[in-house]
């Protein structure tokens, strides 16, 4: 079976990407992780990319004169590399439309709310700010606005009466490292297709409900 060679652009910590360098550590995993970019120098993940033996790439966006000439450094390596998906786990930095549209379908994204609700940063503190009872976390495919586009998982969980946004972000993080792996399944296994801008799933079975969308 051939995997699909996908690329993970980080810019700090890497759990995200841990769990799936875990994930395709598994001989059936239908992916692998064949290059991690990280526009950070010091970012923590790249050492989980080392330790795994994925090569690693820093390509800084401060060392460059606007994000035409950074992507186009960027897309130079996954060209070399010869990825055919991309995973954002953290990477802040914000994509321009040509990027894009140019990987459509091809990258997807992690993001800590349920969306659409809450896109943006703080997503924990404006949580708990608007009483919500429930939070969770959304893969989905990247679309020009910022955390919008066709949601492929998402799992919740509880906002619990003495969370503060540390404690919420840690609950949640624990929901992260289950969905993006199962998220990357379903992209790269096929069953995860984009039809008028909605995911359909094939193969999976019937949700919890407020649980974990969908189970595997
Ligand atoms: C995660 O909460 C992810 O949802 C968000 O940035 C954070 C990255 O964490 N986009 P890590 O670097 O994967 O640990």
């Amino acid at each position: 079976m051939a995997r699909v060679r996908t690329a993970v652009l980080i810019s700090g910590r890497g759990s995200n990407l841990q769990a799936l360098l875990a994930a395709c550590a598994a001989p059936d995993f239908p992916a692998e992780i064949v290059l991690v970019v990280s526009n950070e120098p010091d970012a923590g993940g790249l050492a989980y990319a080392e330790a795994a033996g994925v090569p690693t790439t820093v390509i800084c966006h401060r060392d460059f004169d606007g994000r035409d000439a950074f992507e186009r450094t960027i897309e130079a390596q996954l060209a070399e590399t010869r990825v055919d998906l991309i995973c954002l786990a953290g990477f802040m930095r914000l994509l321009t439309g040509g990027f894009v549209a140019r990987w459509r379908d091809r990258l997807i994204n992690i993001h800590p709310s349920l969306l659409p609700s809450f896109r943006g940063l703080h997503t924990h503190e404006r949580a708990i700010a608007a009483g919500v009872r429930l939070t969770g976390c959304t893969v989905h495919f990247v679309r020009p606005t910022m955390d919008d586009g066709p949601i492929i998982v998402q799992a919740a969980v509880p906002v619990l009466p003495d969370d503060d946004a540390d404690r919420l972000a840690a609950r949640v993080l624990s929901a992260e490292h289950l969905c993006y792996p199962w998220a990357l399944r379903l992209v790269a296994d096929g069953r995860a297709q984009v039809v008028d801008e909605r995911v359909v799933l094939t193969g999976v079975g019937i949700p919890e409900p407020h649980l974990i969308s969908p189970p595997l």
